[in-house]
């Protein structure tokens, strides 16, 4: 792909709402909790070093101000409940941080590689989200450059935040078994996401209960794929919050059936095996 854009298919009913301003808009708090800068004003501080995070210069904000512009960008909209100094973003990881763009009249995720991260590109990790929108997963591609990675924007939570408010049984059980295909799916492709285990920042559910699994960032079609029984373990074993917020929804687990259908799933992966899991997983 070069330094090069590459667009992806056109997301079809994206949200058309538009809200751009000319001049930063800050909330009346103290920590603003949407700004919207236009690009034209992004090499000011502080969005020039959240943009090339942690710390900008003159001419790596320069490259990447070029490469927005090629990605059609007009504005950055600082919003989310995580932060970058004083700015409030969607997400901070150790590759990338995750930003609102507005792009014409669609508010598109923009993912945009840390300066100290230690990939070279994002230009694998759209091919890899591009193999998982094959066959449903993962937020739509749009378009890439060396920097940035423009995607479907998902709008809602974390999932064990989600799952602080949802407590209605057939509801969770609904999303929890839309994951676990989702994950059978990536699986019958021999894509394998490498980060289900421990997933709290790589399950979204958006704003109607649809769950997204994110950053294909360490995925792989090298390893085994072993989304399945990762996600399994992540959701239904061991002691983390979420753990436990689903028992107390949808009741205990008989341990030992489980372990039995996820060593058979492990062993022989077809159908047959996943749904019985599946049972095992959410009767
Ligand atoms: N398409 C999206 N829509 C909304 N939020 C997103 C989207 N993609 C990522 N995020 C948010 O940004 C966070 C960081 O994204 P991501 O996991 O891709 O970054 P990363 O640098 O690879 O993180 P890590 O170091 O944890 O692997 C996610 O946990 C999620 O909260
Ligand atoms: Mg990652």
């Amino acid at each position: 792909m070069g330094g090069d854009v590459f667009f992806g298919h056109t997301l079809p009913g994206a949200e058309t709402k538009r809200l751009f301003a000319s001049r930063p808009c800050f909330e009346r708090n103290a920590m603003p909790k949407s700004t919207i800068i236009p690009l034209s004003q992004i090499k000011e501080e502080p969005y020039a070093s959240v943009v090339c995070y942690p710390r900008a210069s003159p001419s790596e904000i320069q490259v990447r101000i070029e490469e927005m512009q090629k990605l059609g960008v007009e504005a950055l909209e600082f919003s989310g409940k995580a932060s970058a100094f004083t700015l409030s973003v969607l997400g901070k990881g150790y590759v990338g941080i995750v930003v609102v763009a507005r792009v014409g009249n669609e508010r598109l995720a923009l993912k945009m590689q840390r300066v100290d991260s230690d990939r070279e590109s994002l230009e694998r990790e759209a091919e890899l989200l591009s193999k998982a929108n094959s066959v449903g997963v993962g937020p739509k591609f749009r378009a890439v450059t060396k920097h940035f990675l423009l995607m479907q924007l998902v709008n809602g939570d974390l999932l064990e935040v989600w799952l602080q408010t949802h407590k209605d049984k057939a509801v969770v059980r609904k999303i929890l078994t839309d994951i676990l295909e989702q994950c059978w799916r990536l699986d019958e492709i021999s894509l394998d996401h490498g980060e289900l285990s421990k997933a709290p920042k790589h399950l979204l559910v958006d704003g109607t209960d649809k769950p997204f699994i994110v950053d294909f960032e360490t995925a792989s079609t090298q390893r085994n794929a072993s989304n399945v029984t990762s996600v399994c373990q992540y959701l239904f074993q061991g002691n983390s919050d979420v753990c436990k917020a689903i028992a107390q929804i949808i009741g205990d687990r008989n341990r030992a059936e489980l372990v039995a259908a996820l060593r058979k799933y492990r062993k022989e992966r077809n159908r047959r095996n996943f749904e019985d899991l599946l049972q095992r997983c959410l009767e």
